[in-house]
C-alpha cells in the first residue's frame, strides 16, 4: 500500500521523486522519505504526510540523478523518522524502499545480528538493506546479482526497490506480490508503485509479473525471473493521459470522481452492447456449453467491492437461476467452502491488488473453479491471476473512498449476469434487451441525481454533528444501505451502520431516539410497502429520516425529514442510482466536519497485506 518511486536520468532526482510521491500519496501516508546517489547516498525521511518531509528539505541542496522516494502506511514499527523508508545497509551505500511484509525478518535479522550487521528501525524492510549487503560483500557480484540471490531468501510480500551508491546508474526492482511498475523514455529509466506517477514521463509502463526482478537504467530495462534468466517483456500502452490524474478544478478527488460517474457508467458500458440488442463481452472467451454447466457462482470481494458483489448476487440469481454465493474475502478460504470445476468465482478488486482478494481467487482456482476477475486496474495482479478479466472503464481513481469504481463495478456486474442469461438462454431476448436499454439510460440519470447536490448539502449541513447514523434498505437497497454507511464512516469518521431494514427491530432499533437520523433506502417495487412500514416504526421512535427514493413519491415525501430523489429505473439496476446522493452525503458531512474526504486516517486505497 505504500507508494514508491525512482529514477535514474540526466535531470536532478529530487523533484522528480517528490512529484511522483505527491501522485502517490493516497497509498499511504503517515511518513515519506527519499534517497539520492551524487557520490554519497543522501538520505531524508520524515515521519507525517509528504508535506512534512517537502518542508526538512526545504533550503537543503541533495543534488544528483538517480533516486528512491516513499510514502509509508505502517505494517511494522511505529510511523516514526527512523522507522522511514529508504533504509540503509550498515555501509550506509545501499538504500531501498519497501511494500509489503518481509514474513522472515525475524529469523534474517538474528542472523545478520549475528554477522554484526547494526539495525536502525523497528520495520521489517531493513532486513533486506542488511541481506543485500551481506550477499555484496561475500559475493564481490553486481547489485542485480545480490537481489537475484536476496529475493529467494526473503519470505512473504514484496515489492523491492534498491541502489547503490558505488552504482549510480540503474535501480533494481523486485516483485514478490504487491504491484511494482517500470519503465524507460528517453534517457530515463522510472519506477513506481502506480500509474499516475509515471504518467508525467511516459504511457509504455512494464508491470513486472509476479517473482520478477528488473534492471532499470538510462533508457532501457532488463527483466528477470527469480532464477536469474532473462525474460522479454513488453510494455502496456496506458491510456490514462496527466488531467485524469489531476483534480480537474474539483476541491477534492472525491468530488471529482462522484461527478465523472456518468462517463464512467457510459465508458463500461462501451462496445458491450450490440445494435441488436445483446450483450457482447469479447474478453469472456468460455464457449456456451462451459457458461450452461455453471452450477453456482461463487462472488469475492472486500469492503465496496463486497457490496457491488451484494447487489451483483441479486442480478445474477434474478436473470440466469445460478444460485450465487457472497463470501468476503477475507474469510473465503478459511472456511473451507466447496467448490468445483463447475463453480465460477467472480473477483471483484477495483485495484487489483487486494491480497485476500487475490489470496481468495488463487484458491478457487486450486479448487477447480473457474476465475473471472472485475478490476479497474490495466495490469494488475489480479488481471493475471483470473481466466478471463471485464475492466471497469473508471479512469484512475485517487481518493482512498470507492465510489466511481463502485459504480462502474455495479454496471459491469449487470453486463456480466446479463451475458450469462443470454448464453444460457435463461431470460427471455425481449427482456434482455429492455434491461440493456435501461443502462443505457443510466448516465444521464446519473447526470439528473449530481443535479440535486444542493439538497444532499442541505441535508449533509443539518446532520454533520451526528454521532451516530443508521442507514437500511431492503433487497439491492440493502447493499446501498451498507455502502451508504461505509462511506460515512470512512470519511467523515461518524459511526455508521448498515441493515437490511427488517433486521432493524432485531437489536439496532434499541439505538433509535428522537434526532437519530436514519437514512432509509426506498427501491425495488415489491419492497415498497415493506419499506414503508419499517420507516414508520423508525418515527415512532422520534428518529429523523433521510429518505433516497423515486421521483415525485408523494408518501415518501411526507415521512422525510429530509429527501434525495431519484429517477426511476428497473429495480435491479437502482443502487447505481441511489448510493450516489449518499456518496455526496458522506462527502458533505466531511467536508462540514473540516475533514479531508482523500485521504482518511488509516486506510489505503490498496490493501496489499491481508
Ligand atoms: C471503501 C474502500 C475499501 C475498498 C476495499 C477493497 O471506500 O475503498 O473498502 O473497497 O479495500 O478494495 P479493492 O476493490 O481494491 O479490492
Amino acid at each position: 500500500m505504500c507508494g514508491i518511486v525512482g529514477y535514474v536520468g540526466d535531470r536532478s532526482a529530487l523533484p522528480i521523486l517528490i512529484e511522483g510521491m505527491e501522485r502517490l500519496e493516497y497509498r499511504g501516508y503517515d511518513s515519506a522519505g527519499v534517497a539520492v546517489v551524487n557520490g554519497d547516498m543522501t538520505v531524508a525521511r520524515k515521519a507525517g504526510r509528504l508535506s512534512e518531509l517537502e518542508a526538512e528539505l526545504e533550503g537543503r541542496d541533495l543534488p544528483g540523478l538517480l533516486g528512491i522516494g516513499h510514502t509509508r502506511w505502517a505494517t511494522h514499527g511505529a510511523p516514526t523518522d527512523e522507522n522511514a523508508h529508504p533504509h540503509r545497509d550498515c555501509s550506509g551505500k545501499i538504500a531501498l524502499v519497501h511494500n509489503g511484509i518481509i514474513e522472515n525478518h525475524d529469523v534474517l535479522k538474528a542472523r545478520l545480528v549475528g554477522e554484526g550487521h547494526t539495525f536502525m528501525s523497528e520495520t521489517d524492510t531493513e532486513v533486506a538493506a542488511h541481506l543485500i549487503e551481506s550477499i555484496l560483500q561475500e559475493r564481490s557480484c553486481s547489485l542485480l546479482e545480490a537481489v537475484l540471490e536476496a529475493v529467494n531468501v526473503l519470505e512473504g510480500a514484496f515489492a523491492l526497490v534498491c541502489i547503490n551508491s558505488d552504482d549510480p546508474d540503474r535501480i533494481i526492482v523486485a516483485r514478490q506480490e504487491p504491484p511494482i511498475i517500470v519503465g524507460a523514455a528517453d534517457g530515463v529509466g522510472l519506477v513506481a508503485s502506480d500509474i499516475p506517477a509515471l504518467l508525467a514521463h511516459t504511457r509504455d509502463v512494464i508491470p513486472l509479473d509476479n517473482r520478477q526482478v528488473a534492471e532499470v537504467s538510462r533508457g532501457s530495462v532488463r527483466v528477470f525471473d527469480f532464477a536469474g534468466e532473462e525474460v522479454t517483456v513488453e510494455p502496456v500502452h496506458v491510456e490514462w493521459n496527466m488531467e485524469a490524474a489531476e483534480k480537474g478544478g474539483y476541491e477534492d478527488f472525491m468530488l471529482k470522481e462522484i461527478f465523472e460517474q456518468p462517463d464512467v457508467v457510459r465508458d463500461t458500458l462501451r462496445g458491450r452492447v450490440d445494435r441488436e440488442g445483446r450483450v457482447k463481452l469479447d474478453e469472456v472467451h468460455w464457449d456456451d456449453e462451459t457458461l450452461r454447466r455453471i452450477s453456482k457462482v461463487v462472488v469475492v470481494a472486500c469492503g465496496t467491492s463486497f457490496h457491488s458483489g451484494m447487489a451483483a448476487k441479486h442480478s445474477i440469481e434474478h436473470y440466469t437461476r445460478i444460485p450465487v454465493e457472497l463470501d468476503l474475502a477475507s474469510e473465503f478460504r478459511y472456511r473451507d467452502p466447496v467448490l468445483d470445476e463447475t463453480c465460477l468465482v467472480i473477483g471483484i478488486a477495483q485495484s487489483g491488488e487486494t491480497a485476500d482478494t487475490l489470496a481468495a481467487i488463487r484458491f478457487a482456482k486450486e479448487m477447480g473453479a473457474k476465475v473471472v476477475a472485475i478490476t479497474n486496474v490495466v495490469g494488475s495482479s489480479i488481471t493475471r491471476d483470473a481466466d478471463a478479466v471485464l475492466f471497469t472503464h473508471a479512469g484512475p481513481e485517487i481518493g482512498v473512498a470507492a465510489t466511481k469504481t463502485f459504480l462502474a463495478q455495479l454496471v459491469a456486474l449487470n453486463l456480466f449476469a446479463l451475458y450469462l442469461a443470454q448464453q444460457r438462454q435463461s431470460m427471455d431476448p425481449a427482456k434482455t434487451a429492455e434491461t440493456l436499454t435501461a443502462l443505457q439510460a443510466l448516465p444521464e440519470q446519473v447526470e439528473e441525481v449530481l443535479r440535486s447536490q444542493g439538497e444532499v448539502h442541505r441535508a449533509a449541513k443539518r446532520y454533520a454533528d451526528a454521532s451516530d447514523v443508521i442507514f437500511i434498505g431492503r433487497g439491492v437497497g440493502t447493499a446501498v444501505a451498507l455502502e451508504g454507511a461505509l462511506k460515512l464512516k470512512e470519511i467523515s469518521y461518524i459511526h455508521a451502520e448498515g441493515y437490511p431494514a427488517g433486521e432493524l427491530k432485531h437489536g439496532a432499533i434499541a439505538l433509535l431516539e428522537p434526532g437519530v437520523p436514519v437514512v432509509a433506502v426506498l427501491t425495488g417495487a415489491k419492497l415498497y410497502d415493506k419499506m414503508l412500514a419499517n420507516i414508520e416504526e423508525v418515527r415512532a421512535r422520534g428518529a429523523d429520516t433521510i429518505l433516497v427514493a423515486p421521483q415525485g413519491d408523494e408518501r415518501a415525501r411526507a415521512l422525510a425529514n429530509e429527501l434525495f430523489e431519484v429517477p426511476v429505473t428497473k429495480p435491479l439496476l437502482s443502487p447505481i442510482l441511489d448510493t450516489v446522493p449518499l456518496q455526496l452525503f458522506a462527502y458533505f458531512i466531511a467536508k462540514e466536519r473540516g475533514l479531508s474526504p482523500d485521504k482518511p486516517r488509516n486506510l489505503a486505497k490498496s490493501v496489499t497485506v491481508e
